[in-house]
């Protein structure tokens, strides 16, 4: 078995084992496979880990299926909150190396990963695990004669997997909803950021949870992944990443069991701002909008339409703001963005750089690789996009921000909704009509006015269109994990004598 030592001053030395976590034991995969984890500010390889083929895939269901049949069905909703619960006090209390870990794997700033992403996953497991004893049924009234109530039951076995953008923040999510609703479950983390996942699945054993409830594999898509979606014992998948393995996830599923299927999926928002917007907080809020967690969101702001009445001024300022975003090493007290996630990433966003160039879009700043080591990008942004541009109609994934310039409201969103996908957008303005009518009108699951990428574990999240199937995070993510039964009782004599 391997291991990686971690260290931080509030926790001292610290031995992860990074083999695949079955039945709360950490185990070699069958086929003894290991690959490698690259942090991406060195481009240095952290450790190796075991790696999951279908063969383990097949295990990990076992483990999950009898976990499911044994222990956990007869478990109590109190108790499966009173887990979840213990399992975001553990978050807390390992805030360090929770943060520590996913700063070196993923390379976002340590002060994120400290500030939003550790905390943000404690309180989704802490708010699911209060959900796990309210999860309740309904009674209908049919006639006299019936009496006629439904439950809502777990699906069962689900299949989770997670991209490497918000690794810890996106198991919780995943974990929390389908562990309060009573679900067992095996969660493939990226395989680029398999670290923090298998520190958190130390603190699903230190919690309490039964053998095999929650089972945590690192691998690849082509393999695990494909072995979730398509598996014949696994009642539900859900995943996160990008469209195109969304629609084959989704194949994948029909292809086999029609396990159940949600997705989050990938992005194009637009990040409208009027006339009459508060332009300092506006800048703000785009520049946050875009450029953070390196715009590494599936909701961030790459379309900014700025009305033309302040529009020279917008783009000047924004300017501004953008160059003074700290880029540079993710441990810095300071550093606003680190690197992109892999090379693969890095190459990819270069690409639309150079495409944006070519199409003949105005840099404003950035435009280059920064640094010369690891996998940094100067934040970019694009002026005088039009919409035909490649930079304005697919998701980039890397901080880069493509600008145009709008005349009116009708217009705006018309344009607005110009896109395949429809995860997220914001709207800029004092005027509350505005702002009202215009977010009534986009085709988005979330819509902030003056604001940017805000989210919480309490408010439903997901996409229209292309964007996804389902919601995650509130209330509405139970529904991702719960079916419904209905049952009916004969009170009477037989209808048909
Ligand atoms: P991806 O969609 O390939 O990977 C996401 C997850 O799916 C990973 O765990 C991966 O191992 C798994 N996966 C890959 N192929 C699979 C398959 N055939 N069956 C089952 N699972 C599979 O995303 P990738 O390549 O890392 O990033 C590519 C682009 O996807 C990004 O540039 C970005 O545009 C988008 N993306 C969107 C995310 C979001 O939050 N919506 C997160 C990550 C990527
Ligand atoms: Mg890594």
């Amino acid at each position: 078995m391997t291991s990686i030592e971690l260290s931080t001053p509030s926790t001292g030395k610290y031995t992860q084992p990074t083999g695949l976590f079955i039945n709360n034991e950490f185990v070699k995969g069958v086929e003894g496979k290991t690959f490698e984890t690259i942090n991406p500010s060195t481009e240095e390889v952290i450790c190796s880990v075991h790696e999951a083929t279908d063969k383990d895939v097949d295990v990990a269901v076992a483990a999950a299926r009898k976990a499911y049949d044994t222990v956990w069905r007869k478990e109590t909703p109190e108790n499966r909150g009173k887990l979840l619960v213990k399992l975001a006090d553990l978050f807390e209390k390992n805030i360090d190396i929770l943060a520590a870990v996913e700063t070196l794997d993923n390379g976002k700033a340590l002060s994120m990963a400290k500030g939003a992403d550790v905390p943000m996953a404690a309180g989704c497991l802490r708010y699911y695990g209060g959900w796990a004893d309210k999860i309740e049924g309904k009674v209908i009234d049919t006639n006299p004669d019936t009496f006629t109530y439904t439950r809502q039951e777990p699906i069962g076995v689900c299949g989770q997997i997670i991209p490497w953008n918000f690794p810890l923040l996106m198991w919780a999510w995943k974990i929390g909803p389908a562990i309060a609703t009573g679900n067992v479950v095996v969660l493939k983390s990226a395989e680029q950021t398999p670290l923090s996942a298998l520190v958190a699945a130390s603190l699903v054993k230190e919690a309490g949870f039964p053998p095999g409830v929650i089972n945590i594999i690192s691998g690849f898509g082509k393999t695990a992944g494909a072995a979730i979606s398509s598996h014949m014992d696994i009642d539900k998948v859900a995943f996160t990443g990008s469209t195109v393995v969304g629609r084959q996830v989704m194949k994948a599923a029909a292809g086999s069991n029609l396990k159940k299927v949600t997705l989050e999926l990938g992005g194009k928002s637009p990040n409208i701002v009027f006339n009459d917007a508060d332009i300092e907080n506006a800048i703000s809020w785009v520049n946050f909008g875009i450029f953070f967690n390196h715009g590494q969101c599936c909701c961030a702001g790459s379309r900014v339409y700025v009305q033309s009445g302040i529009y020279d001024n917008f783009v000047e300022r924004f300017k501004a703001r953008a160059l003074q975003n700290k880029v540079g090493d993710p441990f810095g007290e300071d550093t606003f963005q680190g690197p992109q996630v892999s090379q693969l990433q890095y190459d990819r966003i270069m690409g639309y750089i150079q495409e944006g160039k070519k199409a003949g879009a105005k840099v404003e700043t950035g435009g280059e690789r920064h640094g010369d080591k690891g996998y940094f990008i100067q934040p970019t942004i694009f002026s005088n996009v039009t919409e035909d541009m490649k930079i304005m109609q697919e998701e980039i994934f890397g901080p880069v921000c493509s600008i145009a310039k709008f005349e009116t409201e009708e217009e705006i969103i018309a344009t607005g909704n110009n896109s395949t996908y429809g995860l997220a957008a914001a709207i800029h303005t004092t005027n509350l009509n505005t702002a009202l009518r215009v977010a009534n009108s986009i085709h988005a699951g979330t819509v902030w006015v003056n604001s940017y990428n805000l989210l919480h574990h309490q408010v439903p999240f997901g996409g229209y269109k292309e964007s996804g199937i389902g919601r995650e995070l509130g209330e509405a993510a139970l529904a991702n994990y719960t079916q419904t039964k209905s049952v009916s009782i004969r009170l009477g004599d037989a209808l048909f004598g």
